[in-house]
């Protein structure tokens, strides 16, 4: 595993927007996480490389809302991404319209043979990553690589979600995760065993491990832990 830690959230943000614009340089399969964390990463990526015509850009999860919903995965990639840059990737939505179960699905079948380059992750404060919540039924998934899941927190709405075999196949797995309310977990998920109270500590890929890009904040426990 590769620890980074950056000075603060937005040279954090900075570590990530130049590995995604290498990527979009060189072409290929990326998913993408929301949440809030990465916002800045992808506003700077866009900046970086302006021309994603090469990419494809699958979600690593998404809530089931429409695509205009605040809470939406697509919407914050689209504005904080696409819309900027010059030439758009190809975007691959979740049909949220459709019974989570039925996204999932769909989904999965769009998705299978994509190899994926890079994967970046989000890390939640109970441990969670995309939305592979701690100890849910999600984590035993050995098939299938997209599912249907129910939330561990907030926002409470239905979701899809990659599974681990489809996270873990990625070439490259990059976490990001910035502030002292990740501290705790960012311990639990990098300098412990995994575990599935900790999903974010079961999901490194096979070539290289992952790449864990924090701010001092997060990385606080980390660091005294040696
Ligand atoms: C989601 C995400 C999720 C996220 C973490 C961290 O859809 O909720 O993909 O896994 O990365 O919850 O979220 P924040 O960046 O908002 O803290």
């Amino acid at each position: 595993m590769e620890l980074i830690v950056a000075d603060d959230a937005e040279a954090a943000a900075r570590e990530v927007a130049e590995r995604l614009a290498a990527l979009a340089g060189g072409g290929g399969a990326v998913a993408l996480s929301g949440g809030s964390t990465p916002r800045r990463a992808y506003e700077l990526a866009a900046e970086l490389e302006p021309d994603w015509s090469r990419v494809d850009v699958w979600l690593v999860d998404e809530r089931c809302v429409p695509a205009d919903d605040v809470r939406s995965n697509l919407r914050l990639v689209t504005e904080s991404l696409v819309a900027r840059t010059h030439n758009a990737p190809r975007v691959h939505p979740v049909r949220t319209e459709l019974a989570p179960i039925d996204a999932a699905a769909r989904y999965e079948e769009q998705f299978a043979g994509a190899a994926l380059e890079f994967v970046l992750l989000g890390l939640g404060a109970d441990g969670h990553t995309a939305s592979l919540f701690p100890n849910a039924p999600s984590l035993d998934e050995t098939e299938r690589l997209v599912v249907a899941a129910k939330p561990g927190l907030e926002p409470w709405v239905d979701r899809v979600t990659m599974t681990i075999p489809a996270l873990s196949a990625a070439r490259a797995v990059v976490f990001l995760a910035v502030g002292p309310g990740k501290a705790d977990a960012a311990r639990r998920a990098f300098a412990e065993p995994p575990s599935p109270a900790v999903p974010a500590s079961l999901v490194r890929s096979a070539p290289g491990g992952a790449v864990v890009v924090l701010d001092r904040a997060a990385a606080a426990e980390l660091q005294r832990s040696g």
